[in-house]
């Protein structure tokens, strides 16, 4: 079950009104097409794994858990702060959890919805297992501040969970986790890997930065989490009036407006915050979880159903009794 929750934000705010300072863009633009209106960029000594463990000393004392009783660590990411070591290990380090196993998991905005189900499955072996499950993302290093198409929509941010083994029907109920790699190409950063390093004098600079087909990502992000939160409510034998909540990865309120009319439930159902961190990746559904809760959505014994559509293309739903 999810034992403390806790998340870590640049202090810098970029709003709509500063982009337009940048690129030829307009805040009507973007909140109509998006519904953001800012995002929070990190700054000078600002890093993916500062942030991650700001968030993770949160959600240990809001668990009352040492580090040193933690078993595992896991961070979902695509914008660690170095290639190696992972993030995860960074995290292990400055927290003192010296008991710990510590790894990064790399599935794009649906990284935190990966890193809970195998959290999910160590704990199911053993329920006596502590985990910190980690969404931490530097997006901003990845944008391409000249690409109007993809510099408005993403920011940074982190968010953390302790997880444990259920307590009563508390926990975890099922994970579902899905990819079409076939569509990789539509959602790429492609330099800074081994197939094009930084050195290379071919290098288009282009390569470096975030690039999407952002109305082909859109079609499959609307289909692929209707299917998938469906798959975990037949698992689980419950209709979407069962849930009290749906947390879905926050991208585009249109792509999440799609999802609640697909799914039949009201607004009040479905929490949204993108307007104010934007998409943050794998760091966007525990951001989003732990304001929740801050904002008393969350209550024991409650359904909420996690959704989330990423990169490569991977998609995955969580169906939880918080
Ligand atoms: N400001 C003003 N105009 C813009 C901007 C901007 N920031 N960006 C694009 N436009 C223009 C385009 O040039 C185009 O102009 P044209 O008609 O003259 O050619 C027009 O606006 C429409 O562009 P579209 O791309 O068709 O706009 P769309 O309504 O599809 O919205 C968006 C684009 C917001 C990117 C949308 O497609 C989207 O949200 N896609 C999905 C993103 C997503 O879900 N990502 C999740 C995964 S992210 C991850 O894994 C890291």
């Amino acid at each position: 079950m999810f034992k403390g929750l806790g998340i870590a934000l640049p202090s810098r705010v970029l709003t709509n009104q500063d982009l337009e300072k940048i690129v030829d863009t307009s805040d009507e633009w973007i909140t109509q097409r998006t519904g953001i209106k800012e995002r929070r960029i990190v700054g000078p000594g600002e890093s993916n794994s500062k942030l991650a463990v700001e968030a993770a000393k949160k959600a240990l004392k809001k668990a009352q858990i040492a580090p040193e009783e933690l078993d595992l660590i896991i961070v979902a990411t695509f914008t660690p702060d170095y290639l190696m070591p992972s993030v995860a290990v960074l995290v292990q380090d400055q927290l003192g959890a010296k008991n710990a196993g510590a790894f990064d998991v790399a599935a794009t905005c649906s990284g935190f919805i990966y890193a809970l189900s195998l959290a999910d499955q160590f704990i199911r072996v053993d329920p006596g297992k502590k985990i910190l499950v980690i969404g931490s993302e530097v997006l901003s290093h990845k944008v391409n501040w000249e690409d109007r198409t993809t510099c408005v929509l993403f920011g940074d941010g982190a968010g953390a969970a302790v997880l444990t083994g259920p307590e009563k029907d508390r926990g975890v109920l099922s994970t579902h986790l899905h990819a079409d790699g076939s569509l990789w190409h539509l959602l790429t950063v492609k330099g800074c890997g081994s197939l094009y390093p930084p050195c290379s004098e071919d290098l288009p600079r282009e390569e470096y930065f975030i690039r999407m087909q952002g109305r082909e990502v859109f079609k499959h992000a609307v289909r692929a989490m209707e299917e998938v939160a469906l798959e975990a409510l037949e698992k689980n034998k419950c209709s979407p009036e069962d849930l009290t909540l749906v947390v879905p990865h926050q991208a585009n309120i249109r792509i999440i407006e799609a999802l609640r009319e697909r799914l039949g439930l009201p607004p009040e159902k479905v929490y949204v915050n993108l307007h104010k961190y934007g998409n943050t990746s794998a760091a966007s559904i525990p951001l989003a979880l732990t304001e929740a809760e801050e904002e008393d959505r969350l209550k024991p014994g409650d359904l909420v159903l996690m959704v989330a559509f990423g990169g490569g293309f991977t998609w995955a739903s969580a169906l939880v009794r918080w």
